[in-house]
C-alpha cells in the first residue's frame, strides 16, 4: 500500500505527498505546522503567504486533505500558534531559522492595515479561525489542549501581557473514536492543561517535547497504528513513537531537516534496542 512510506522520514511537500495515501488509513495524525508569518522555513512553504486569512485557507485545504486519510476511529491533534498583524519581529538566530526576519517583516507589510479585522497590534485569531473552519467540514473537537510553557521565548511588549501557551485542537472525524481512558487515568493525563518546558532539537528551533506528544499516542492510538506528522521538522513526533512501539510516518519540505530528523531517528532506534531509552507499553 504504502509501506515505502513508513517508519521514515520522506523529504517533500505534505500537499503533494498526502495524495499518495489512501482513503481511511491513518489512525492517528499529530502536526505542528509553520505559523503564520513567524519562521523562514525555505521558499513558498506555507506560513508565508501575505494575507493571514490566505494562511487560513491553505491551512483547512490541508485539513481537508487529513480528514480523507484519517481512520475513522482516528483522531487529529493540531498545535498552532497565533501572532500579532504587522508586528516587528526579532532575530533571535541568524541565517534561514531565523524568527521573524526582516525579510520576513518585508513581506508582510504587502497587506495594509484595513483599521477592521488588519491592524497593528491585533492578535489574528489564527488558530481559532482554523479550527472553526475545520468544525464546518464535519471535525467534531473533542478537547482544546493550553500547553503551557514554563521557558517561553521572550516577548518585548510595553503594552500587553506575556504569552506563555499555545493549543492542540483534538479533533475527531467521528463520535466512535479511539480513546483509551485507563491509560489516561494511569498517565495522570485526563485534563486539558499541560505545563512542559520548550525544547528545541539542535538548529530546529521550532521542535515540540517529547513529553508532550507521547502521552497523546498512548492515549489516541493502539500498539503498532500508524502515526503521521506531515511537517515533522526535527522528528519529535517519530521518535515518540518509537518509543511507545507506533509506526509513524513523517513529511518535511526542508532536506537538512530530513537529513536531521533521519538521523534522530536512527540513533533513538539503537538506543531502544541498547535499553538505553525505554520504551513504554
Ligand atoms: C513548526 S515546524 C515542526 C516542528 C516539529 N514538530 C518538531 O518537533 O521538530 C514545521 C515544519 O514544517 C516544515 N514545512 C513547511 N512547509 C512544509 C510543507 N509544505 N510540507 C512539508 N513540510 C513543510 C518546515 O520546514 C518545518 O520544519
Amino acid at each position: 500500500m504504502f509501506s515505502e512510506f513508513l517508519n521514515k522520514i520522506i523529504c517533500g511537500k505534505s500537499e503533494e505527498l498526502l495524495k499518495k495515501i489512501p482513503n481511511n488509513s491513518i489512525h492517528l495524525v499529530i502536526t505542528s505546522p509553520p505559523y503564520f508569518g513567524c519562521r523562514i522555513y525555505g521558499n513558498e512553504t506555507l506560513g508565508r503567504e501575505s494575507h493571514p486569512l490566505e494562511y487560513v485557507q491553505k491551512m483547512l485545504s490541508f485539513t481537508l486533505d487529513i480528514k480523507r486519510i484519517l481512520h475513522s476511529e482516528g483522531s487529529f491533534y493540531l498545535n498552532i500558534g497565533d501572532v500579532y498583524f504587522g508586528t516587528k519581529g526579532f532575530s533571535r538566530n541568524k541565517g534561514n531559522y531565523s524568527r521573524k526576519t526582516d525579510q520576513h517583516y518585508q513581506e508582510h507589510l504587502i497587506v495594509k492595515p484595513d483599521g477592521k479585522y488588519l491592524q497593528y497590534k491585533q492578535l489574528l485569531m489564527l488558530p481559532e479561525r482554523i479550527a472553526i473552519g475545520m468544525q464546518e467540514q464535519g471535525y467534531i473537537l473533542r478537547n482544546k489542549i493550553i500547553w503551557e510553557k514554563p521557558n517561553p521565548l521572550p516577548s518585548h511588549s510595553p503594552d500587553r501581557r506575556y504569552p506563555v501557551y499555545e493549543y492542540i485542537f483534538h479533533f475527531v472525524k467521528s463520535q466512535k473514536y479511539f480513546f483509551d481512558l485507563e491509560i489516561a487515568k494511569k498517565l495522570n493525563n485526563h485534563r486539558d492543561i499541560y505545563k512542559i518546558n520548550i525544547e528545541s532539537f539542535k538548529e530546529h528551533q521550532a521542535s515540540y517535547p517529547v513529553s508532550l506528544i507521547k502521552p497523546l499516542i498512548l492515549t489516541t492510538s493502539k500498539k503498532n497504528d500508524i502515526v503521521l506528522d506531515p511537517f515533522s521538522g526535527s522528528g519529535t513526533t517519530a521518535v515518540a513513537s518509537i518509543l511507545t512501539n507506533r509506526n509513524f510516518i513523517g513529511f518535511e519540505v526542508n532536506e537538512n531537516y530530513c537529513k536531521m530528523a533521519n538521523k534522530r531517528i536512527s540513533e533513538t532506534i539503537l538506543s531502544v534496542q541498547n535499553q538505553l531509552l525505554p520504551n513504554e507499553f
